[in-house]
């Protein structure tokens, strides 16, 4: 559970209508069962979008989600990483939204999102959604997923796996991540807890 996941995905979708003129191609990187997919197509109605996942069980889910939406005409799904794609700057702009923490920061979270900049055309912009790595308020963290139901094992489970199994970075970390990959400075526009997220320009 993330503390205001959906108000999330609706935020991001409002800084892509705002930032992105129609008709727009934009492209979800690790896209999962496709909620981002959904907020996107309702707030950029001339959007085609391309959302990709190495999972072949969440492509099969996000398949059904955007066929029962009525959204197969505008929506590409891949079971494939981004590096699949064509190698060409088409795209306006790219969400990564709970994907980057499972991506080692050892040379591997750079080459993803190198690999997302070279497929995005100059002033695209990347919405990213990322838990972030400080822990001061994983003991808040704890207390509101035990306030929405998870017993207490469950809660030690994910604080776990956030402070340990995870590769979080640091707001700093992550806008050096961005500019090395050919991004300009990060803007927030949500934070929930350890939650954030934020828009940078491709530059
Ligand atoms: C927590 S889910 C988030 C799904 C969706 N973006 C959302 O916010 O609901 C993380 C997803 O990242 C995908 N993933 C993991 N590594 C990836 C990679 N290198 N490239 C693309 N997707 C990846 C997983 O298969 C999974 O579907």
């Amino acid at each position: 559970m993330v503390p205001g996941y959906l108000l999330a995905q609706d935020l991001a979708a409002a800084v892509l209508a705002a930032a992105v003129p129609p008709p727009s191609t934009i492209l979800i990187a690790g896209c999962g069962t496709g909620s981002e997919i959904l907020a996107i197509a309702k707030a950029l109605p001339d959007a085609r979008i391309t959302g990709v996942d190495p999972s072949p069980g969440m492509i099969a889910a996000a398949r059904r989600r955007i066929d029962d939406a009525g959204l197969s005409g505008r929506v590409r799904l891949e079971t494939a990483t981004v590096d699949a794609l064509d190698d060409r700057p088409d795209h306006d702009a790219c969400m990564i939204s709970l994907v980057l923490q499972f991506i080692a920061d050892d040379g591997d979270k750079s080459a993803f999102l190198s690999g997302i900049r070279r497929r995005l055309r100059p002033d695209a912009k990347l919405v990213l959604i990322d838990p972030a790595a400080e822990q001061g308020l994983a003991p808040a963290y704890g207390a509101w997923l035990a306030a929405n139901g998870l017993d207490a094992e469950g809660v030690l489970a994910v604080l776990n796996r956030t402070a340990h199994q995870w590769h979080c970075v640091s707001p700093e970390r992550l806008a050096a991540l961005l500019y090395q990959s050919g991004f300009g400075p990060p803007e927030t526009f949500f934070t929930a807890l350890a939650y954030r997220g934020v828009v940078a320009n491709a530059c």
